[in-house]
């Protein structure tokens, strides 16, 4: 396969197809305001996406409760007070012609007090002085996230994707390291995996045929077992739970250092699985058309695109432009980002990212 192929639709298992291979990954720019309403800066940013050229557009990580959030500034999905600005997001990107998605997003441990954050550990060793959520706590996290998928409905996206990486609440729970509970909801793989597949049934069964999940699951980091991924991976596969799985790498190149899977690349590992109707995509370092390319090879159903589509937010049309077409090298100044569009808010997000913009450019 080549760079046209990346500009072939591609069918979901729910709703409208995709119109080509590039997905917007959820990027949280930090410009919200204080209670999670989506800001004028918000609105622009996603209007800009909306002309970019992307198949489908993943909202940054929205708060499925106002304890689950992480940073300053974070969108919220928790409060029908979101949904005037939820629903002028939707529209835009309809009126682009791509397909929407909120990413549902809960802090679990990692949640700030400083931003109204209520610390919510799987278990009581995680955080120093903060118990374990109780049975009910987890069931109402659950709840909040198919509630909030329902609200993501009716402000008018297409589906939601939900957030399953990074070591937030329900990766938090995938992992023997960080959950060590003794009820339905910890010990074995499947009851550390049931927070996961409740949500996503849940959801399922809350919202309309046509909605589209998707599931974000990241594989490096906070105690996860590659071996145990790959199984959980295979039964939602075979069950086909979700619409796409994301898989959250920091590298789409990166290969397994030890274990079962050692020398192979982390991607081939779910790639090799039996997917049924379920697409695949992957994010991590893809900065130019060919190496978008070369994943469709490597057995991805379509790229997600975070870094490049900040530095230029339009990157499927510039691909579709000019097949051999490279971004901008990091670090840029903020002056070319706020050329390209970028507010004074996300300018500010992005300088804590390390080799992003370059230190003290004005
Ligand atoms: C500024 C910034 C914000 C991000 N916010 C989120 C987020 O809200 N949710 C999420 O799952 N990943 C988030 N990520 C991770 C990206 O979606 C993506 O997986 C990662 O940056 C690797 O892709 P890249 O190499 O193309 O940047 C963020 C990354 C960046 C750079």
């Amino acid at each position: 396969m080549s760079v046209p192929d990346l500009f072939k639709p591609l069918t979901l298992l729910h709703g409208p197809e995709m119109r080509n291979r590039f997905m917007m990954a959820p990027l949280t720019s930090q410009q919200s305001e204080h209670d999670g309403i989506a800001s004028q800066f918000d609105q622009l940013w996603i209007q800009q996406l909306a002309q970019s050229g992307y198949a489908l557009i993943q909202t940054s990580a929205a708060t499925v409760e106002a304890g689950g959030i992480a940073f300053e500034r974070q969108l919220g999905i928790h409060s029908d007070d979101h949904l005037p600005g939820l629903a002028r997001m939707a529209t835009s990107i309809r009126e682009g012609g791509a397909l929407s998605a909120v990413q549902l997003h809960h802090a679990g441990h990692r949640a700030t007090p400083q931003w109204g954050g209520i610390q919510s550990p799987a278990s009581g060793k995680t955080v120093s002085g903060v118990k374990a959520i109780t049975t009910e706590e987890v069931e109402r996290i659950r709840d909040s996230f198919i509630a909030a998928a329902k609200r993501a409905e009716s402000a008018g996206f297409d589906g939601v994707s939900v957030h399953g990486a990074f070591g937030w609440i329900l990766s938090e729970f995938l992992s023997p390291n960080l959950n060590d509970r003794t009820d339905k909801y910890g010990g074995s793989l499947e009851n550390r995996a049931r927070l996961t597949i409740e949500v996503i049934e849940g959801i399922r069964r809350a919202c309309g045929p046509d909605f589209q999940i998707g599931w974000r699951l990241s594989i490096e980091r906070y105690g996860l077992r590659l071996e145990e991924l790959r199984e959980i991976t295979a039964d939602i596969f075979d069950r086909e739970l979700i619409d796409y799985l994301d898989l959250a790498l920091w590298d789409s190149a990166q290969v397994v250092r030890e274990g079962t899977f050692k020398g192979k690349t982390l991607l081939s590992v779910f790639t090799e699985l039996t997917r049924k109707g379920v697409r695949l995509g992957a994010a991590g370092k893809i900065y130019s058309g060919q190496r978008a390319a070369e994943l469709l090879n490597e057995g991805c159903d379509f790229v997600l695109i975070a870094r490049a589509g900040i530095l230029q937010r339009d990157f499927p049309l510039q691909v579709k432009a000019n097949p051999i077409y490279e971004s901008p090298k990091m670090p840029v100044t903020a002056e070319y980002l706020r050329q390209g569009g970028l507010s004074e808010r996300f300018i500010e997000t992005m300088r804590g990212w390390q080799t992003f913009v370059r230190p003290g450019s004005l």
